[in-house]
Protein backbone atom coordinates (compact mmCIF):
# COMPACT_ATOMS: atom_id res chain seq x y z
CA UNK A 1 0.00 0.00 0.00
CA UNK A 2 0.99 3.51 -0.82
CA UNK A 3 0.81 5.37 2.30
CA UNK A 4 2.77 7.93 2.04
CA UNK A 5 3.24 11.08 0.06
CA UNK A 6 6.86 12.52 -0.35
CA UNK A 7 7.44 16.48 -0.33
CA UNK A 8 4.99 18.57 -0.44
CA UNK A 9 2.88 16.09 -2.98
CA UNK A 10 -0.85 15.17 -2.06
CA UNK A 11 -1.59 13.71 0.59
CA UNK A 12 -2.88 10.03 1.29
CA UNK A 13 -5.79 10.09 2.84
CA UNK A 14 -5.46 9.88 6.83
CA UNK A 15 -7.18 9.38 10.09
CA UNK A 16 -5.31 10.82 12.75
CA UNK A 17 -6.83 8.76 15.89
CA UNK A 18 -6.60 10.78 19.11
CA UNK A 19 -6.00 8.74 22.46
CA UNK A 20 -7.39 11.28 25.32
CA UNK A 21 -9.39 13.88 23.19
CA UNK A 22 -10.65 15.92 25.93
CA UNK A 23 -7.01 16.27 27.96
CA UNK A 24 -4.89 19.38 28.38
CA UNK A 25 -2.37 18.25 25.32
CA UNK A 26 -5.26 17.90 22.87
CA UNK A 27 -6.59 21.42 23.53
CA UNK A 28 -3.67 23.52 24.45
CA UNK A 29 -1.51 21.81 21.42
CA UNK A 30 -2.81 19.38 18.88
CA UNK A 31 -5.76 20.85 18.43
CA UNK A 32 -5.45 24.53 17.80
CA UNK A 33 -2.26 23.20 15.79
CA UNK A 34 -4.85 20.84 13.31
CA UNK A 35 -6.89 23.93 13.20
CA UNK A 36 -3.57 26.19 12.01
CA UNK A 37 -3.27 23.69 9.51
CA UNK A 38 -6.09 22.93 7.88
CA UNK A 39 -6.75 27.11 7.55
CA UNK A 40 -3.30 27.55 5.77
CA UNK A 41 -2.83 24.45 3.60
CA UNK A 42 -5.44 21.88 1.98
CA UNK A 43 -3.81 19.10 4.27
CA UNK A 44 -7.37 19.01 5.69
CA UNK A 45 -8.92 17.75 2.52
CA UNK A 46 -7.55 14.50 3.40
CA UNK A 47 -7.66 14.47 7.09
CA UNK A 48 -9.94 12.99 9.27
CA UNK A 49 -9.44 13.71 13.41
CA UNK A 50 -11.39 11.27 15.51
CA UNK A 51 -11.01 11.95 19.09
CA UNK A 52 -11.47 8.67 21.40
CA UNK A 53 -12.54 9.76 24.58
CA UNK A 54 -13.88 7.28 28.01
CA UNK A 55 -16.50 9.91 28.03
CA UNK A 56 -19.82 10.29 25.69
CA UNK A 57 -18.96 13.53 24.62
CA UNK A 58 -19.86 15.74 21.06
CA UNK A 59 -17.44 17.46 18.98
CA UNK A 60 -18.98 20.90 20.23
CA UNK A 61 -17.81 19.95 23.85
CA UNK A 62 -14.02 19.55 23.08
CA UNK A 63 -13.50 22.04 20.23
CA UNK A 64 -13.45 25.91 21.13
CA UNK A 65 -13.58 29.19 19.45
CA UNK A 66 -9.95 28.81 17.83
CA UNK A 67 -10.64 24.83 16.81
CA UNK A 68 -14.04 24.78 15.81
CA UNK A 69 -12.87 25.45 12.30
CA UNK A 70 -12.13 21.66 12.45
CA UNK A 71 -15.91 20.72 12.91
CA UNK A 72 -15.88 19.34 9.08
CA UNK A 73 -13.18 16.58 9.68
CA UNK A 74 -14.13 15.89 13.18
CA UNK A 75 -15.79 13.09 15.17
CA UNK A 76 -15.92 12.29 18.52
CA UNK A 77 -16.15 8.29 19.89
CA UNK A 78 -16.50 6.92 23.24
CA UNK A 79 -13.90 4.28 23.84
CA UNK A 80 -13.20 1.43 27.12
CA UNK A 81 -9.30 1.65 26.33
CA UNK A 82 -8.66 -1.29 28.76
CA UNK A 83 -11.61 -3.53 26.68
CA UNK A 84 -9.87 -5.88 24.02
CA UNK A 85 -13.09 -5.70 22.12
CA UNK A 86 -13.16 -2.15 21.30
CA UNK A 87 -9.99 -1.61 19.50
CA UNK A 88 -11.72 -4.56 17.40
CA UNK A 89 -14.68 -2.39 16.92
CA UNK A 90 -12.27 0.73 16.26
CA UNK A 91 -10.38 -1.44 13.54
CA UNK A 92 -13.92 -2.19 12.16
CA UNK A 93 -14.75 1.41 12.27
CA UNK A 94 -11.24 2.22 10.41
CA UNK A 95 -11.58 -0.54 7.50
CA UNK A 96 -14.55 1.26 6.36
CA UNK A 97 -13.52 4.59 6.42
CA UNK A 98 -11.22 5.79 2.79
CA UNK A 99 -8.14 6.15 4.88
CA UNK A 100 -4.97 4.97 3.15
CA UNK A 101 -2.90 5.61 6.41
CA UNK A 102 -3.67 6.01 10.21
CA UNK A 103 -1.60 7.67 12.88
CA UNK A 104 -2.46 6.87 16.76
CA UNK A 105 -1.59 9.81 18.39
CA UNK A 106 -1.05 9.26 22.59
CA UNK A 107 -2.51 12.43 24.55
CA UNK A 108 -2.86 10.26 27.43
CA UNK A 109 -0.74 10.25 30.62
CA UNK A 110 2.31 8.20 30.82
CA UNK A 111 1.36 5.37 32.01
CA UNK A 112 -1.58 4.54 29.82
CA UNK A 113 0.49 4.52 26.44
CA UNK A 114 2.10 1.27 26.56
CA UNK A 115 -1.17 -0.15 27.46
CA UNK A 116 -3.03 1.40 24.37
CA UNK A 117 0.04 0.14 22.31
CA UNK A 118 0.11 -3.74 23.35
CA UNK A 119 -4.03 -3.62 22.51
CA UNK A 120 -3.42 -1.80 19.41
CA UNK A 121 -0.85 -4.64 18.89
CA UNK A 122 -3.10 -7.29 19.20
CA UNK A 123 -5.81 -6.36 17.10
CA UNK A 124 -3.82 -6.14 14.76
CA UNK A 125 -3.53 -2.46 14.17
CA UNK A 126 0.19 -2.34 13.62
CA UNK A 127 0.62 -3.28 9.74
CA UNK A 128 2.42 -0.69 7.82
CA UNK A 129 -0.74 1.79 7.12
CA UNK A 130 -0.27 1.86 10.95
CA UNK A 131 2.11 4.94 12.86
CA UNK A 132 2.26 5.78 16.28
CA UNK A 133 2.54 9.68 17.24
CA UNK A 134 4.12 9.61 21.13
CA UNK A 135 4.27 12.35 23.34
CA UNK A 136 7.47 12.68 26.04
CA UNK A 137 8.56 11.36 28.65
CA UNK A 138 9.64 8.40 27.19
CA UNK A 139 10.30 6.58 30.14
CA UNK A 140 11.62 7.78 33.19
CA UNK A 141 15.17 7.00 33.06
CA UNK A 142 17.18 4.39 31.42
CA UNK A 143 16.01 1.11 32.12
CA UNK A 144 12.16 1.94 32.23
CA UNK A 145 13.04 3.33 28.39
CA UNK A 146 14.42 0.32 27.40
CA UNK A 147 11.75 -1.04 28.08
CA UNK A 148 9.28 0.99 26.83
CA UNK A 149 10.95 0.65 23.44
CA UNK A 150 11.38 -3.06 23.59
CA UNK A 151 7.77 -3.66 24.55
CA UNK A 152 6.50 -1.36 22.05
CA UNK A 153 8.37 -2.65 19.26
CA UNK A 154 7.26 -5.96 19.90
CA UNK A 155 4.30 -4.61 17.56
CA UNK A 156 5.56 -1.95 16.09
CA UNK A 157 8.91 -1.14 13.23
CA UNK A 158 11.40 1.88 14.68
CA UNK A 159 9.63 3.55 11.42
CA UNK A 160 6.79 3.79 12.40
CA UNK A 161 7.05 5.36 15.63
CA UNK A 162 7.28 9.27 15.88
CA UNK A 163 8.67 10.69 18.84
CA UNK A 164 8.02 14.20 19.98
CA UNK A 165 10.31 16.62 20.96
CA UNK A 166 8.80 20.12 19.01
CA UNK A 167 12.14 21.41 19.64
CA UNK A 168 13.68 19.75 16.70
CA UNK A 169 10.95 21.59 14.99
CA UNK A 170 11.02 24.79 15.76
CA UNK A 171 12.22 26.68 12.74
CA UNK A 172 15.28 28.21 14.28
CA UNK A 173 16.39 24.58 16.07
CA UNK A 174 16.10 23.50 11.79
CA UNK A 175 17.90 26.19 11.01
CA UNK A 176 21.18 25.45 12.89
CA UNK A 177 22.71 22.86 10.93
CA UNK A 178 21.80 24.65 7.75
CA UNK A 179 23.39 27.91 8.91
CA UNK A 180 26.41 26.51 10.58
CA UNK A 181 26.74 23.85 7.48
CA UNK A 182 26.35 26.53 4.88
CA UNK A 183 28.49 29.79 6.10
CA UNK A 184 32.26 29.20 5.33
CA UNK A 185 32.97 31.26 8.17
CA UNK A 186 31.44 29.08 11.12
CA UNK A 187 31.95 25.79 9.85
CA UNK A 188 35.89 26.61 10.04
CA UNK A 189 35.57 27.65 13.81
CA UNK A 190 33.51 25.10 15.33
CA UNK A 191 35.66 22.98 17.18
CA UNK A 192 37.47 23.06 20.29
CA UNK A 193 40.31 24.94 19.09
CA UNK A 194 38.38 28.53 18.56
CA UNK A 195 35.27 27.88 20.97
CA UNK A 196 35.23 28.22 24.53
CA UNK A 197 32.70 27.13 26.17
CA UNK A 198 28.81 27.43 25.09
CA UNK A 199 26.00 27.50 27.17
CA UNK A 200 22.10 26.30 26.06
CA UNK A 201 19.51 28.34 28.22
CA UNK A 202 15.27 27.13 28.09
CA UNK A 203 14.04 29.85 30.24
CA UNK A 204 10.21 30.16 30.71
CA UNK A 205 8.04 32.44 32.87
CA UNK A 206 5.19 30.13 33.30
CA UNK A 207 5.24 27.52 36.15
CA UNK A 208 3.15 24.32 35.83
CA UNK A 209 0.29 25.62 34.41
CA UNK A 210 -2.04 23.06 35.98
CA UNK A 211 -0.22 19.98 35.42
CA UNK A 212 0.96 19.75 38.71
CA UNK A 213 0.36 15.83 38.59
CA UNK A 214 2.45 15.22 35.64
CA UNK A 215 5.62 17.37 36.81
CA UNK A 216 5.59 16.22 40.26
CA UNK A 217 6.44 13.18 38.05
CA UNK A 218 8.52 14.30 35.86
CA UNK A 219 10.50 17.47 36.97
CA UNK A 220 12.58 19.70 35.11
CA UNK A 221 15.33 17.42 34.51
CA UNK A 222 13.11 14.80 32.36
CA UNK A 223 10.71 17.33 31.31
CA UNK A 224 13.37 19.98 29.78
CA UNK A 225 17.00 18.28 30.01
CA UNK A 226 17.07 14.92 29.00
CA UNK A 227 14.92 16.10 25.58
CA UNK A 228 14.93 19.74 24.30
CA UNK A 229 18.46 20.59 25.90
CA UNK A 230 20.16 17.55 24.89
CA UNK A 231 18.61 17.70 21.48
CA UNK A 232 19.78 21.05 21.21
CA UNK A 233 23.22 20.03 22.16
CA UNK A 234 22.94 17.45 19.81
CA UNK A 235 21.94 19.78 16.28
CA UNK A 236 25.03 22.01 17.49
CA UNK A 237 27.95 19.47 18.07
CA UNK A 238 26.50 16.95 14.95
CA UNK A 239 28.89 16.64 12.14
CA UNK A 240 27.75 19.03 9.02
CA UNK A 241 25.81 17.08 6.46
CA UNK A 242 27.67 17.06 2.84
CA UNK A 243 24.34 18.03 1.87
CA UNK A 244 22.34 20.53 4.25
CA UNK A 245 19.33 19.87 2.99
CA UNK A 246 19.77 16.12 3.37
CA UNK A 247 17.62 15.62 5.94
CA UNK A 248 18.12 12.12 5.80
CA UNK A 249 21.12 11.84 7.50
CA UNK A 250 20.37 14.60 10.33
CA UNK A 251 19.18 11.90 12.88
CA UNK A 252 22.35 9.67 12.86
CA UNK A 253 24.33 12.76 13.10
CA UNK A 254 22.42 13.91 16.50
CA UNK A 255 22.80 10.27 17.60
CA UNK A 256 26.23 10.17 17.27
CA UNK A 257 26.70 13.62 18.82
CA UNK A 258 24.46 12.75 21.91
CA UNK A 259 26.86 9.19 22.33
CA UNK A 260 29.49 11.32 23.10
CA UNK A 261 28.56 13.57 25.92
CA UNK A 262 28.89 12.60 29.40
CA UNK A 263 28.00 14.82 32.68
CA UNK A 264 31.06 16.98 33.27
CA UNK A 265 30.97 16.58 37.45
CA UNK A 266 33.58 19.31 37.62
CA UNK A 267 30.84 22.17 37.11
CA UNK A 268 28.57 22.15 39.78
CA UNK A 269 24.60 20.75 39.14
CA UNK A 270 21.91 23.37 40.40
CA UNK A 271 18.50 22.26 41.63
CA UNK A 272 15.92 24.46 42.54
CA UNK A 273 12.31 24.79 43.21
CA UNK A 274 10.45 28.01 43.04
CA UNK A 275 8.51 29.19 46.22
CA UNK A 276 4.91 28.20 46.23
CA UNK A 277 5.22 25.19 43.87
CA UNK A 278 4.47 22.97 46.71
CA UNK A 279 1.27 24.44 47.15
CA UNK A 280 0.64 24.91 43.48
CA UNK A 281 0.91 20.76 43.39
CA UNK A 282 -0.58 20.51 46.90
CA UNK A 283 2.27 18.57 48.29
CA UNK A 284 4.12 19.57 51.03
CA UNK A 285 6.96 17.42 51.04
CA UNK A 286 7.68 18.01 46.95
CA UNK A 287 11.21 17.58 46.00
CA UNK A 288 10.61 17.87 42.66
CA UNK A 289 12.88 20.19 40.96
CA UNK A 290 11.60 23.36 38.54
CA UNK A 291 15.31 24.59 37.85
CA UNK A 292 18.49 22.52 36.95
CA UNK A 293 21.71 23.31 35.36
CA UNK A 294 24.78 20.93 34.87
CA UNK A 295 27.32 20.84 32.52
CA UNK A 296 28.32 18.52 29.82
CA UNK A 297 30.91 17.92 27.55
CA UNK A 298 31.83 15.60 24.63
CA UNK A 299 34.62 12.99 23.91
CA UNK A 300 34.59 13.97 19.75
CA UNK A 301 38.18 15.00 19.55
CA UNK A 302 36.90 18.44 18.24
CA UNK A 303 35.40 19.26 21.08
CA UNK A 304 36.77 17.70 24.32
CA UNK A 305 37.15 20.19 27.02
CA UNK A 306 34.68 22.69 25.43
CA UNK A 307 31.93 22.85 28.64
CA UNK A 308 28.23 22.92 28.00
CA UNK A 309 26.06 24.47 30.41
CA UNK A 310 22.48 23.29 29.97
CA UNK A 311 20.36 25.62 32.30
CA UNK A 312 16.93 25.29 32.64
CA UNK A 313 13.82 26.76 34.84
CA UNK A 314 10.14 27.62 35.59
CA UNK A 315 8.65 30.88 36.52
CA UNK A 316 11.91 32.79 35.70
CA UNK A 317 11.94 36.61 34.76
CA UNK A 318 11.62 35.85 31.22
CA UNK A 319 10.66 33.23 28.28
CA UNK A 320 13.90 32.81 26.55
CA UNK A 321 15.37 29.48 24.50
CA UNK A 322 19.19 30.65 23.47
CA UNK A 323 22.24 29.13 22.64
CA UNK A 324 25.38 30.87 23.33
CA UNK A 325 28.60 30.16 21.69
CA UNK A 326 31.75 32.01 23.03
CA UNK A 327 34.75 32.14 21.01
CA UNK A 328 38.38 31.98 22.78
CA UNK A 329 39.97 35.20 23.08
CA UNK A 330 43.79 35.32 22.30
CA UNK A 331 46.43 37.73 22.89
CA UNK A 332 45.54 39.89 20.07
CA UNK A 333 42.09 39.20 19.69
CA UNK A 334 39.16 39.90 22.19
CA UNK A 335 36.26 36.86 22.82
CA UNK A 336 33.04 37.14 20.27
CA UNK A 337 29.67 35.63 21.21
CA UNK A 338 27.29 33.71 18.34
CA UNK A 339 23.82 33.99 20.00
CA UNK A 340 21.41 31.88 18.03
CA UNK A 341 17.89 32.54 19.48
CA UNK A 342 15.40 30.23 19.39
CA UNK A 343 12.53 31.66 20.55
CA UNK A 344 10.82 34.45 21.35
CA UNK A 345 12.23 36.51 18.19
CA UNK A 346 13.89 33.84 16.64
CA UNK A 347 17.60 35.25 15.13
CA UNK A 348 20.81 35.13 14.99
CA UNK A 349 23.60 38.11 16.85
CA UNK A 350 27.10 37.95 17.03
CA UNK A 351 28.92 40.71 19.49
CA UNK A 352 31.74 41.84 17.25
CA UNK A 353 34.48 44.75 18.39
CA UNK A 354 34.82 47.71 16.25
CA UNK A 355 37.21 50.86 17.10
CA UNK A 356 34.59 53.42 19.38
CA UNK A 357 34.73 56.46 16.81
CA UNK A 358 37.03 59.52 18.52
CA UNK A 359 40.59 60.29 19.20
CA UNK A 360 40.94 57.62 21.82
CA UNK A 361 41.98 54.06 21.25
CA UNK A 362 38.90 52.35 22.82
CA UNK A 363 37.30 49.46 21.71
CA UNK A 364 33.18 49.15 21.90
CA UNK A 365 31.13 45.26 21.42
CA UNK A 366 28.26 46.05 18.99
CA UNK A 367 25.94 43.76 17.32
CA UNK A 368 25.33 42.00 14.08
CA UNK A 369 21.69 41.18 14.32
CA UNK A 370 19.02 39.23 11.63
CA UNK A 371 15.54 38.49 13.27
CA UNK A 372 13.10 36.21 11.19
CA UNK A 373 10.39 37.91 11.84
CA UNK A 374 11.32 40.92 10.25
CA UNK A 375 12.31 38.96 6.96
CA UNK A 376 10.18 36.28 7.15
CA UNK A 377 7.08 37.69 9.35
CA UNK A 378 5.18 35.21 11.74
CA UNK A 379 6.80 31.16 11.99
CA UNK A 380 4.54 28.47 12.15
CA UNK A 381 4.41 26.43 15.07
CA UNK A 382 6.36 23.64 15.81
CA UNK A 383 3.51 21.79 16.82
CA UNK A 384 1.87 22.31 13.58
CA UNK A 385 5.67 21.15 11.42
CA UNK A 386 5.37 18.08 13.81
CA UNK A 387 1.91 16.90 12.92
CA UNK A 388 2.34 17.84 8.99
CA UNK A 389 6.18 15.93 8.87
CA UNK A 390 4.11 12.46 10.91
CA UNK A 391 1.23 12.72 8.10
CA UNK A 392 4.08 13.06 5.34
CA UNK A 393 6.10 10.35 7.00
CA UNK A 394 9.28 12.41 7.18
CA UNK A 395 11.07 11.60 10.35
CA UNK A 396 14.15 13.54 10.74
CA UNK A 397 12.54 16.13 13.22
CA UNK A 398 11.65 13.14 15.60
CA UNK A 399 13.33 11.45 17.97
CA UNK A 400 14.82 7.81 17.49
CA UNK A 401 15.17 4.82 19.85
CA UNK A 402 18.61 5.41 19.73
CA UNK A 403 18.48 9.31 20.62
CA UNK A 404 16.52 8.66 23.24
CA UNK A 405 18.48 5.96 25.08
CA UNK A 406 21.60 7.88 24.62
CA UNK A 407 20.37 10.92 26.12
CA UNK A 408 18.94 8.94 29.48
CA UNK A 409 22.55 7.31 29.37
CA UNK A 410 24.13 10.85 29.88
CA UNK A 411 21.63 12.03 32.62
CA UNK A 412 21.44 8.83 34.77
CA UNK A 413 23.92 10.00 37.53
CA UNK A 414 22.75 13.49 38.13
CA UNK A 415 18.98 11.54 38.33
CA UNK A 416 20.27 8.54 40.83
CA UNK A 417 22.44 11.74 42.60
CA UNK A 418 18.32 13.82 42.36
CA UNK A 419 16.82 10.71 44.05
CA UNK A 420 19.23 10.92 47.00
CA UNK A 421 18.55 14.33 47.32
CA UNK A 422 22.08 15.48 46.08
CA UNK A 423 22.72 18.30 45.46
CA UNK A 424 20.69 19.83 47.65
CA UNK A 425 17.03 21.74 46.66
CA UNK A 426 17.69 25.22 46.19
CA UNK A 427 14.14 27.13 46.91
CA UNK A 428 13.99 30.38 44.43
CA UNK A 429 11.42 33.22 44.44
CA UNK A 430 9.25 33.52 40.95
CA UNK A 431 10.67 36.09 38.87
CA UNK A 432 14.19 35.04 39.51
CA UNK A 433 16.93 34.85 36.29
CA UNK A 434 18.83 32.22 34.94
CA UNK A 435 21.70 34.03 35.78
CA UNK A 436 21.30 34.71 39.41
CA UNK A 437 20.34 30.90 40.12
CA UNK A 438 23.41 29.99 38.41
CA UNK A 439 26.01 32.07 37.87
CA UNK A 440 28.99 31.01 35.79
CA UNK A 441 31.17 28.77 36.60
C1 LIG B 1 7.15 20.88 26.96
C2 LIG B 1 7.25 20.76 28.45
O1 LIG B 1 7.86 19.84 26.33
O2 LIG B 1 7.72 22.11 26.55
C3 LIG B 1 6.60 21.94 29.14
O3 LIG B 1 6.63 19.54 28.87
C4 LIG B 1 7.16 23.24 28.61
O4 LIG B 1 6.80 21.86 30.54
C5 LIG B 1 7.08 23.26 27.09
O5 LIG B 1 6.38 24.32 29.14
C6 LIG B 1 7.77 24.48 26.53
O6 LIG B 1 7.55 24.54 25.15
P1 LIG B 1 7.66 25.90 24.36
O7 LIG B 1 7.48 25.52 22.94
O8 LIG B 1 6.58 26.79 24.90
O9 LIG B 1 9.02 26.45 24.66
Amino acid sequence: VGIMAEGNQKLAPTTLVVFGISGDLSRRYLLPALAAICRSSDIGANLEIWGLSRRSLEPGDVLNDTTRGLTDNFRVLQIDYDSAAAYQQLKDELEKSPAQQTIFYFAVPPAAVLPIIEKLGSAGLNDSTYRLLLEKPFGQNYDSAKRLIDQTKRYFKDEQIYRIDHYLAKEMAQNIAVFLGSNAIFRGVWSNKFIERIKIEVSESIGVEGRGGFYEQTGALRDIVQSHLLQLTALILMKPCPDVFDFSQVQIRRLAALKQLSLMASQSTIRGQYDGYKDEVDNPESTTETFVALSVTSSDPDWQGVPIRLVTGKRLDKKLTEIRVHFKKSQATQANILKLRIQPQEGIELELWVKKPGYDQDLQKLSLEFSYQQHFGDLPDAYEQVIVDAIRGRSNLFASDEEVLASWQVLQSVLDGFIKGKPELKAYPPGSSAEELAPRV
